[in-house]
């Protein structure tokens, strides 16, 4: 199949445009979603003021809204539907098919059940792929002869003519609820990235409830909370990170330090699940507005294919994008900085102190820091490598990064990240 990550004049001009650092000062949009937080957000009862519920169901003119979940979040429908049905007489239909990665067959029956109830507001209860699907869905919704793997980021997407978005998070991690990004999967195996010209995905509204995501197994809320790592680290680096989305991403990296351990500990614990959250959210800004880096390139090759929980992918090639970005820039130096472990007499000992911190809370919640530790047999991976090599460069989040690798080093990353050892960057290869 053929994807808009393929096309020549992208793959040629996309990537040196986006990797041009001057270029973020010449425009710096920044998109985010209107966004409430809270343990009161879904009140049946009015109070003196306008709260989240009357903003919200200001939109919904129709008073015909759509939610697009789980077979898991479907339990949390009820406590988000209630005060809309209640305050203001808004009928809901609950459509539940929502699958992990968001397989394109799924999102386009969620657009059928869609253009059949007429729905002008959306709500995506649930996980990335809940939120993922449903904005997928509402674009084929609005227009449904659109190609989603051909909609590349020249593309307007011209949305908000039937429906808006609103976004309920129950895991704490992908920030899709505040991101313009939509990962689809398909059947070859390719999970794409899309968002249009501009980011019209990003919600229009985020409803962040922290009671949503207690009780998350402890596997998911490492492998989550991995991912949210994985954003504020990339939207810290990359060179459209402007200090705006700098200063976001280093206050969501020491969140997460400070609070996924206990959060993986004890999933009742309100406290970690509150932080974790909003690190969350606030990881998914930079994601959105300045880019992800290759370890979501190199994460999404490898999960697609090995069907390996997203997040706990893309943080196992962190050590490797800092080792590489460390070429080009050292805003790592800032991340030291805030977890407290820069060395003050060399730059590669402050980089080395990073990478263990960061393995050392992967660790804690174990996450594979290999891929072998992730399970893939020797045999398989050789078998693939080539399919992986091919892969990898095409992934959109392969654009946003410092500088293009050649097919040699991503073998040798690859090859390095089976067994967890890190890069030699004095080799002949990296310097
Ligand atoms: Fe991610």
């Amino acid at each position: 199949m053929s994807y808009w990550s393929h096309e020549y004049l992208l793959r040629t001009w996309g990537g040196p445009m986006v990797q041009a650092e001057f270029l973020k000062e010449v425009q710096k949009p920044f998109f985010v979603p209107r966004i409430f937080s809270g343990l009161n957000l879904f009140l049946d009862k009015a109070g003196l003021l306008p709260d989240a519920v009357d903003l919200v169901a200001k939109e919904c003119k129709t008073k015909r809204a759509f939610i697009v979940t789980d077979e898991y979040a479907v339990r949390y429908a009820p406590k988000v539907m209630g005060p809309y049905e209640k305050r203001h007489g808004i009928k809901f239909e609950v459509w539940a098919k929502a699958k992990p990665d968001a397989p394109i067959d799924t999102v386009k029956d969620c657009a059928r059940m869609m253009r059949q109830f007429g729905p002008d507001l959306i709500f995506a209860i649930g996980g990335g792929s809940s939120m993922d699907t449903a904005k997928g869905a509402w674009l084929l919704y609005e227009h449904p002869d659109a190609d989603i793997e051909i909609l590349s980021p020249l593309v307007p997407l011209n949305l908000r003519n039937k429906a808006k978005l609103v976004a309920v998070p129950t895991t704490s991690g992908t920030g899709s609820e505040v991101t313009g990004i939509a990962v689809i999967s398909f059947p070859d195996g390719v999970k794409l990235g899309t968002g249009g010209a501009l980011p019209e995905f990003v919600p229009d509204f985020a409803l962040l409830d922290p009671t949503l995501t207690v009780g998350m197994p402890p596997q998911l809320t490492a492998g989550t909370g991995g991912d949210a790592l994985a954003h504020a680290i990339d939207g810290f680096l990359v060179p459209r990170a402007d200090e705006l989305n700098q200063a976001i991403a280093l206050k969501a990296i020491r969140m997460v330090f400070e609070w996924l351990p206990r959060a993986y500990k004890d999933g009742t614990d309100l406290m970690p699940r509150i932080k974790m959250q909003q690190a969350a959210m606030m990881a998914g800004i930079p994601l959105c507005n300045a880019g992800s880096g290759i370890s979501h390139a190199l994460g999404h090759t490898i999960g697609g294919l090995y069907h390996i929980h997203h997040g706990a992918m893309v943080l196992l090639f962190i050590p490797y994008e800092l080792q590489v970005y460390a070429k080009a820039t050292d805003r790592y130096l800032e991340i030291c900085d805030v977890l407290g472990i820069r060395d003050s007499g060399s730059a590669a000992q402050s980089l080395s102190n990073l990478i263990a911190k960061i393995r050392g809370l992967m660790a804690e919640v174990n996450l594979p820091v290999s891929l072998q530790d992730a399970g893939i047999s020797r045999s398989d991976f050789a078998g693939n490598l080539g399919t992986i090599l091919d892969q990898a460069p095409t992934d959109p989040a392969f654009y946003f990064g410092w500088f293009d690798l050649t097919r040699e080093q991503l073998e040798d990353l690859f090859m390095c990240a089976y067994e967890g050892r890190l890069l030699d960057m004095n080799s002949e290869l990296w310097r």
